[in-house]
This record gives C-alpha cells, structure tokens and sequence, in this order.
C-alpha cells in the first residue's frame, strides 16, 4: 500500500527515538521511500548510522550540510507524508507557533503534503495545558496525532506519554495515505473467541486470538471507513476504531444486534462458542464436591441471526473454520446464513487460522467466482476480502450511508 510513496521521518530528542528506527524498517518493508530527518536532539539518543543503515536514504540533520541551498523546501515540497516519531513538547511547541528553528520544523512549515505527529513525553509534560493548547492548535489545522499509550516510562514511573507502538503508527501512515474506497462506509468488526463462564474462574473458550478481525479493523480504517470493533480479547485498538470490549456470545449478539442495522459491511471474524454452560456456578466448584458435571446448551448463531434480517445494501461476511470438507462446508453456510462472502480456512493446516500470524484462505461469494488467497500475513487477508467487498459494493450501487466520517 505504501509503495512508491515519499516519507519524510523526522526523528527528535526524546527517549522513544529508538523506536522510530522499528517505524523506519516497517515503512521501509511496506515499501515506502523513507527521508530521515533528524534534530541535535535526537542524536543524543539514536546514531545517524543506525538510521541511515535502514532508511532510504541518508539521514539530513542541517540546514546548512547539503550541496543544495534550499533543502528545507525540497524535502517538504516532494513529500506525500511528513511523520514526526517522537514528537517532543518542544518540537510541538515550535510547529505550533510557526517557528522554524532547524531542518525538521522548516520542512513542516514548507509542506502541504499531510502530517502526522506522534508525541512521547513525561505524563506531567503531556497533561500541562500549554501542550494541550498546542496539540489542539495543530489538530485544527488539519494535522494527525497518535495519541501516546499508557505505561511505563523512561524514569521508572508510569503514566500516559509513553510513545504509541509501531504498529499503531504505521497504521495511520497507511490510514492517511491508503485509498478511500471505504470512505463513507461504517464497517462493523467482531474479534476473537467467546468465553463462556462455567463458574466464578472458569470458562469454555476456544483459540481465536483476534488478530485477523483486528487485521480487517486496521484495513478498513486505512480504506477510509469508520470502524466498530466488538471484541473480547486485548490486542492494541487501530488508532480510530471505537471498541465495544464483550465477553460472552450473549453479550457479542447484544452488541451486533445493536450495530449491525445501521452498518454497511459486517466481518463477522469472532469464534463464537457453539455451546455454553446452562447456568455458570456464582462462586468457585471446589473439587473436594467431586467432578462436576456441567451441562451445555447451543449458543444462538450470531452470524445467521443478522443474515436472516440483513439491511438491502448491507455486505456480510461470515468465516468458516473448517478441519475437512472445506468448500462444501463454507459453501453451505454461505447459503444457510444468507452471506455475501464467506471466507474459508482449513483451520487444521500449518500456519493457519488461530493463533498465527498468517493465514491461508478461499473466498467464496454468492454467485462469484472462489479467490484462493495462499498463506499469507492477516492484514493482506483482510485487503483480499475488503477488495472483494469494494467490488460487491461497486456493483450493487450501493449508496454511502454515513456521512459521519
Ligand atoms: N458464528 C456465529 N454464531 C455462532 C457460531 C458461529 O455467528 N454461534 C459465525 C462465526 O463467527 C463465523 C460463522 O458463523 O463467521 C461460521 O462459524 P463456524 O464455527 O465455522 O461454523 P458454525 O456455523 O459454528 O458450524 P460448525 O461448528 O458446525 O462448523
């Protein structure tokens, strides 16, 4: 998705400045042409080697060490996104104010491509009101901020300022640079496997660690839609994505059948439970009581619920999670859930489906040709289905319904 695309990467004197170094390789394997920048600051934490080693080309500190003499326009002028990872108070300061002090603040000034500003300070630092005041300043001209997490920080304490992960910023990178072709669309996301409770510590659970629904959130903000995620596990949130955290199949029904009407596309990637226990003990089964023996009642089929009432204009996406049969299976539950697309997964062949990284995967879609997508990471999976989607959508006419974004 970044292919081709010029990102300058000012980096500034802050201790986080070691992880723009993972940010620079990332955007650098996404295949991005990466400019570093870096203040005097940022060389008290980081070598120009290092940077310079993985980037595209040569770190620029100056404004006065080019052949050329005016490389503080250049560099804003041929970008198509300046990245600032760690933003400093001071270097938030200065943009801010206007104030062009060295390399990176001239080439912020001299841009019009968009840019993004990742701040990292001391929780004291973050909260004071004249950082505030000039984070706002810059969000109202239009630029992009990634938030900091909450942890731990540098001197021992913790707080919120520590610096967002890698992967949340790259995902902006690609959700301000990507194409739009969800702009508009409200794109509803389930995640991760149901824990059922068989007592006060106990539950059924099964081993969907929700990285593929997180990897279709991710996507789908890059493609410009607004995104839910309903979720039970605790992976970072896509920067953008609103999270409506559930644990049981009940609660993850209560929660689809709430967005599902209003949404356009729903990816229902989540490992329901197909049985729960009949009633969950209040407290802990001790086991001097003897085996217990726990009764299991069918859960509600979430998937099939929303097909049965789907919206006219509305994309749903089921998964199969099969060990045998594989087409057949998929194909059946394509039909019997009334789904758009389904995508199958022989979850028993290595590298696939729970728990991994990657994923290998046949699309099949009602009426539609089948797309076998071979093992690959789960974000590509996920621009797999949403291209297919994207192209459901183009033929239907589907109309944009959300105008929120
Ligand atoms: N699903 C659901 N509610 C359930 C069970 C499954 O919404 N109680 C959804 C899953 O999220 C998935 C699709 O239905 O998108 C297929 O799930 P899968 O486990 O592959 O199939 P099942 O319908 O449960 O059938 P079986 O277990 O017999 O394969």
């Amino acid at each position: 998705m970044l292919s081709g695309r010029r990102i300058v990467l000012g980096v500034t004197g802050g201790i986080a400045a070691y992880k723009a170094v993972e940010v620079c390789r990332r955007l650098v394997d996404a295949g991005a042409h990466v400019v570093p920048v870096m203040t005097k600051g940022a060389e008290h934490f980081i070598g120009r080697t290092t940077l310079s080693a993985l980037a595209s080309e040569p770190v620029q500190t100056s404004l006065w060490d080019e052949a050329s003499p005016i490389p503080h326009t250049k560099l804003g002028q041929g970008a198509d996104l300046v990245l600032v990872v760690p933003a400093t108070a001071r270097l938030l300061g200065a943009y801010a104010a206007g104030l062009s002090t060295d390399l990176l603040t001239n080439t912020l000034l001299a841009t019009r491509a968009p840019v993004i500003v990742c701040p990292a300070m001391h929780t004291e630092m973050w909260e004071h009101p004249a950082v505030q005041d000039n984070l706002a300043t810059l969000r109202r001209r239009g630029v992009h901020v990634v938030e900091p997490d909450e942890g731990r920080l540098a001197g021992g304490d913790a707080g919120k300022g520590r610096l967002a992960t890698p992967e949340r910023i790259v995902a902006e990178v690609e959700r301000v640079l990507g194409p739009r072709d969800m702009q508009g669309l409200h794109v509803v996301v389930s995640a991760g496997g149901t824990r059922e409770p068989i007592d006060a510590v106990r539950v059924v659970a099964n081993r969907s660690s929700g990285k593929q629904g997180y990897a279709f959130a991710a996507e789908a903000l890059g493609r410009g839609a607004r995104v839910t995620l309903v979720s039970t596990v605790e992976l970072p949130v896509p920067s953008g994505a609103a999270i409506r955290p559930v644990e049981t199949a009940a609660q993850m029904q209560a929660a689809l059948d709430e967005l599902a009407p209003t949404a356009d596309v729903v990816v229902m990637s989540a490992a329901v439970a197909d049985f729960r226990p009949v009633a969950a003990a209040t407290g802990k089964i001790k086991k001097d009581a003897g085996v217990p023996e726990i009764v299991l009642e069918p859960t509600p089929d979430i998937l099939a619920g929303l097909g049965a009432v789907k919206p006219a204009g509305q994309t749903l996406v089921g998964f199969a999670a099969e060990t045998s049969d594989l087409i057949a299976n998929a194909e059946s539950k394509l039909r019997r859930k009334n789904l758009d697309l389904i995508v199958a997964n022989d979850v028993s062949a290595p590298g696939v489906g729970f728990q991994h990284d990657t994923n290998a995967v046949t699309i099949l879609r009602a009426g539609g040709e089948a797309v076998i997508v071979s093992l690959t990471d789960k974000r590509a999976i996920a621009r797999a289905v949403l291209d297919i989607v994207c192209e459901i959508r183009a033929g239907q006419g589907s109309s944009v319904t959300d105008t929120a974004v």
